[in-house]
């Protein structure tokens, strides 16, 4: 039958995301997104999300099942993210798949956020691989980057459902955390990512020479392959508070783009130096930061530089999303792991 048919719940931040595949074949991916009632704060309100997960996962869960064509007896499996994320919107979502699991009698299994979207790359269906990236199964061991809103982290992954390293992580900010403070230092809406990117296509990325964090060799020692954020969004704002006493008009374009290059140069920098001091000849990438055209591009060009295989799943599976942990949760399943019970909580600062 092509494996277990998993439903997968992700709630860790602000998009409801309710996911079906059977084994590797993706099903359904049914999202819903509290974004624009965050957008008037400028970044996500954790209560704000939490309201919205409620009132969404019914809903969802419907509009998952509609578009597998599955119902919810047919499921041999439950999984959701257990975390890390945001506490109150992930305990939404593990009451709602306990609720689930033991409503209708099934195995349910916890599952880790940053290894969900690991998992994303699993995933096989209609036009999937048309995205940027090697076809083809994913090899391990694998270097994984994943940026987002919420978390910026690289990853060593040797076995998805045993053996996943965090080799580093950002100190302060997450990379698209400071896409939105930029965004908003410039005048740009939330969320400032695509909205900066746009922008600096017109742009100068030599234009400003923007610091790379924890790249200092003083830095690399403790900080190899950690990242830090918060010194480039405080010397763009510098910057720009600077620039403004001139009275001459801010050149956005230039900012954005030197800002993008700075962020860009430094992710890639790190996660190839992780891929070369490791020998693994292999870079995956995921969460939302990775719609990012220069990530993209620079991702692109150094792996081939280097030798290494670059992995790019499409975008609907780098954002968050319940078909990564349904994926997950189907390896663990097809694994023969025992699952998790109902004694597991939510877990803001969940490890990998
Ligand atoms: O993975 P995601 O959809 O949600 C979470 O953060 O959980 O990522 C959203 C983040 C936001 O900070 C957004 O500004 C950023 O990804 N983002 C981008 C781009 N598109 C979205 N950052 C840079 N360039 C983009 N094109
Ligand atoms: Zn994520």
């Amino acid at each position: 039958r092509g494996g277990p048919l998993v439903l997968g719940i992700e709630t860790s931040c602000d998009e409801t995301g309710v996911g079906i595949v059977r084994g590797r074949r993706l099903l359904a991916n049914a999202i819903a997104s509290s974004m624009d009632e965050h957008s008037r704060f400028g970044g996500v309100v954790p209560e704000v999300a939490a309201r919205a997960h409620l009132e969404a996962m019914t809903p969802t869960i419907e509009r998952a099942l509609d578009e597998a064509g599955v119902t919810l007896d047919e499921l041999d499996a439950v999984a959701v993210t257990c975390g890390p994320g945001l506490a109150g919107a992930l305990m939404v979502g593990v009451a709602a798949a306990k609720a689930l699991a033991v409503g209708l009698g099934k195995p349910l299994y916890a599952v880790n956020h940053l290894v969900g979207h690991v998992g994303a790359d699993l995933l096989q269906g209609e036009g999937l691989r048309e995205a940027v990236g090697a076809v083809g199964e994913l090899e391990l061991p694998t270097v994984a980057l994943l940026v987002s809103g919420g978390h910026t982290s690289l990853l060593l992954v040797r076995d998805l459902v045993s053996d996943v390293e965090m080799l580093g992580e950002t100190i302060d900010d997450a990379a698209g955390e400071a896409f939105d403070k930029v965004a908003r230092l410039l005048g740009l809406p939330y969320p400032g990512g695509p909205q900066i990117d746009r922008v600096a296509a017109d742009g100068d990325p030599n234009a400003i020479r923007f610091p790379r964090g924890l790249t200092l060799p003083k830095d690399l020692e403790r900080h190899r392959y950690d990242f830090s954020f918060s010194g480039l969004k405080t010397s763009v704002a510098r910057w720009v508070e600077k620039h403004e006493q001139s009275g001459e008009p801010l050149p956005v374009a230039d900012v954005a783009a030197s800002f993008r290059e700075a962020v860009a140069d430094v992710l890639i920098t790190k996660a190839l130096a992780a891929c070369r001091d490791l020998a693994v000849p292999r870079l995956l990438l995921g969460g939302g930061v990775v719609a990012n055209a220069r990530v993209r591009e620079l991702a692109r060009e150094r792996c081939e530089a280097a030798g290494v295989e670059l992995r790019v799943p499409p975008l609907s599976l780098c954002t968050d999303n319940g078909a990564m942990i349904a994926s997950i949760g189907a390896q663990l399943v097809a694994a023969g792991h025992e699952p998790s019970g109902l004694g597991f909580g939510a877990d803001s600062t969940l490890p990998v």
